[in-house]
């Protein structure tokens, strides 16, 4: 079968139609112009960043290549950008490009990126059994056109322990970061902060760094001092582009096995491809070409890769029987492991304005819980974020938070300044050691499976959160926060204290009672999106990402994750994608791999 044609009509036809008009003005003497125009377009070609990016209701019904990555996110684009050095590459992303989408594009768009949750938004709203509403992405870039930018490495003991090689994960760290991404300059309330921290021992001062050091530090954004937006789509621009296709609003419903030999020892299912729809819902086919070493590989995120797993008939027997799955293999750990960082925040009333900054600074504990600090307007702040923990989890709803929402709009269309005199402080559990499970809800891959994270399940990390709630209780008491601060409750102005009531919680008033700080984090815990597992390694992926009992298929993405790296994941994650790269490039072409 012949290969994917790797243009896109949409830069092509501008300069054929150039081209007529040249034509037509040449007669009429208009030349001179004329040529300039064409020159332009002709460099807008070769210049046009992405010409291998298409929709799918434009690809071919059937087109092979070496790799098949499903899922252009946070960890696909790199993989992709560094398998097509050397092979030819299909990125099959559900969603829609993030460039010329100014809620991506923006920070000050944080929130409505994420207020927006209809079928074609790049914001996939979920709401695990827990109760806590949370989000995925939709779009190419993956969880990096949607977060809050902040970018901080795993640990070397992180990396050991997942048992990567150090040296290409600093290599690989540096590949994106000269890409990607960019050191903030603090302004007042980061800076206050951070100062806090400090002052209230959180130590020593990191300075600026992307390690993941103990002590306090500003780390790396993926928002540059414009708060423009920089994504991992951005990182196939390295990629060799004439072996590359990336069709867009292409979901994958299920991957290809051939030759289960009826359970023969030794003979295991092979992926040979998958099937993939368009917007119109015309299926595709995508095959890889002959070759021992094709691969598909699942690069779909911590809900996207398991819940494909097991519509195509790999996971637990009887799950897949009760759904009529075909089983492919039963394997039961698919979809185990689910865990998700509990977060909880606390709000800040202050007497100045705040600035817009979304995630800039981090202390990291020596007892394991992160105090990180946001800034924005109101509204901003709560969008994703907030709006909704004032009431325990299972009292939430889409409809509470949108009415908050209404209501914070229009404190910030009538009080602007009010709106920008909040900022919050929150803390993440590292780990966590609490988890679940991901099951199906329906066979339809568009549809969210049923996730359970067991938030604070097991007592460590609700000991993590209790001294957690403490240290940002000695940052907000702190001499550097003196100016972001009322001395008292009763010196806040009443308009203020409505708004801080509706965004969310302030301190407990009893820090010292640990059953008060306990159930103040049950009652307020949020997501802060680092959700992982359900194909993790050494229960459904081995230690090159191999899934285990079939050929030629691999998952590279947070799924495989036992707990969250950093203390935030994307600057891993985005490294994982080019080092399992490079990984494959040397283990398929027995030599270091020139790219
Ligand atoms: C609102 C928000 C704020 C965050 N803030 C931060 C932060 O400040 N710092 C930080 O480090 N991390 C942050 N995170 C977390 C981080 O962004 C994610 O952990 C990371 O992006 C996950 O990467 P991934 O590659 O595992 O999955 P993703 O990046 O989600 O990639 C999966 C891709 O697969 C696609 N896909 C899924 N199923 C299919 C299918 N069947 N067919 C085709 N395509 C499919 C999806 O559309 C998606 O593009 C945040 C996340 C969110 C949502
Ligand atoms: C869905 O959201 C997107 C952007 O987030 C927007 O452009 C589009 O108009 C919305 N569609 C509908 C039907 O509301
Ligand atoms: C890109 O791929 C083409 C086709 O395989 C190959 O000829 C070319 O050498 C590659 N370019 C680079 C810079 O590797
Ligand atoms: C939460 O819901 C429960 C059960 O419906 C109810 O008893 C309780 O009062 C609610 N709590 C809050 C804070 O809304
Ligand atoms: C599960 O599917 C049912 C039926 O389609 C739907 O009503 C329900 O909202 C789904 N549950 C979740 C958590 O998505």
């Amino acid at each position: 079968m012949e290969a994917q044609p790797i243009t896109t009509d949409s830069y092509v036809l501008p300069g054929c139609w150039m081209l007529l008009l040249c034509w037509h003005s040449m007669l009429k003497l208009h030349a001179t112009f004329c040529y300039l125009l064409l020159l332009l377009s002709l460099f807008g070609l070769a210049c046009s960043d992405f010409p291998f990016i298409e929709d799918a209701t434009q690809s071919r019904l059937k087109s092979e290549y070496d790799y098949i990555i499903v899922g252009g996110g946070t960890a696909g684009c790199p993989l992709a950008a560094t398998l097509s050095q050397k092979f030819r590459v299909l990125v099959l992303e559900r969603g829609g490009i993030p460039y010329g989408n100014p809620n991506i594009e923006r920070i000050e768009r944080f929130e409505q990126n994420l207020a927006e949750v209809n079928d074609s938004a790049p914001a996939q709203e979920f709401i695990s059994e827990d109760g806590v509403m949370n989000h995925r992405a939709r779009v190419l870039g993956g969880g990096t056109c949607l977060n809050a930018g902040f970018y901080s490495r795993c640990s070397d003991e992180y990396a050991r322990r997942a048992g990567w090689d150090l040296a290409l994960v600093k290599e690989s760290f540096l590949w994106v970061e000269e890409r990607v991404v960019f050191v903030p300059v603090l302004r007042q309330w980061q800076a206050a902060v951070r100062a806090g921290l400090l002052e209230s021992g959180v130590l020593p001062d990191r300075g600026v760094t992307f390690d993941h050091l103990i002590g306090t530090k500003t780390s790396g954004s993926i928002f540059d001092q414009q708060g423009h937006r920089h994504t991992a789509a951005d990182l196939l621009r390295a990629a060799n582009f004439s072996n590359i296709a990336v069709l867009v609003h292409a979901t994958v419903s299920r991957i290809l096995f051939a030759g289960s030999c009826g359970g023969l020892p030794g003979c295991k299912p092979r992926a040979f491809g998958v099937i993939y729809s368009d917007r119109q819902g015309i299926d595709h086919l995508a095959l890889l070409s002959s070759g021992p070493s094709n691969e598909v590989i699942l690069s779909a995120g911590a809900l996207g890769s398991p819940q494909l797993l097991l519509l195509s008939g790999i996971g637990p027997a009887q799950d897949l029987a009760s759904f009529g799955i075909p089983e492919v293999l039963d394997l039961e750990e698919v979809g185990k492991g689910m865990a998700d960082n509990p977060t909880n925040a606390v709000v800040v009333p202050s007497p100045r304005p705040v600035e817009l900054a979304l995630l800039q600074i981090v202390g990291i504990t020596d007892f394991g819980s992160f105090i990180e600090t946001g800034s924005a307007p109101a509204s901003v702040l709560a969008g994703g974020l907030l709006a909704g923990t004032t009431v325990p989890p299972m009292n939430r709803s889409r409809a509470l938070t949108d009415q908050i929402m209404s209501q914070l709009r229009a404190i910030q269309n009538t009080a602007p300044s009010l709106s920008s005199q909040i900022g919050f402080i929150l803390e993440k559990v590292i780990g966590p050691l609490s988890n679940g499970d991901l099951r199906l809800n329906t066979t339809d891959i568009r549809d969210n499976p049923l996730v359970r994270f067991n938030y604070f399940s097991q007592p460590q990390d609700l000991d993590r959160c209790i001294r957690g709630m403490r240290a940002i209780e000695r940052v907000i008491n702190s001499p550097a926060m003196a100016t972001f601060t009322f001395r008292r409750v009763a010196d806040i102005p009443e308009p203020l204290m409505n708004a801080v009531r509706l965004i969310g919680n302030m301190l407990p008033s009893n820090t010292a009672d640990s059953d008060a700080v306990a159930r103040f984090c049950r009652d307020t815990v949020m997501t802060i999106w680092h959700y992982h597992g359900g194909c993790q390694m050494g229960r459904v992926v081995d230690k090159d990402y191999r899934v285990f009992g079939v050929d030629a298929l691999r998952v590279v993405d947070g799924s495989t994750y036992e707990f969250t790296p950093g203390t935030n994941p994307q600057a891993t994650t985005m490294m994982l994608g080019r080092y399992m790269g490079i990984q494959i490039l040397r283990e398929r072409l027995q030599s270091e791999p020139k790219v």
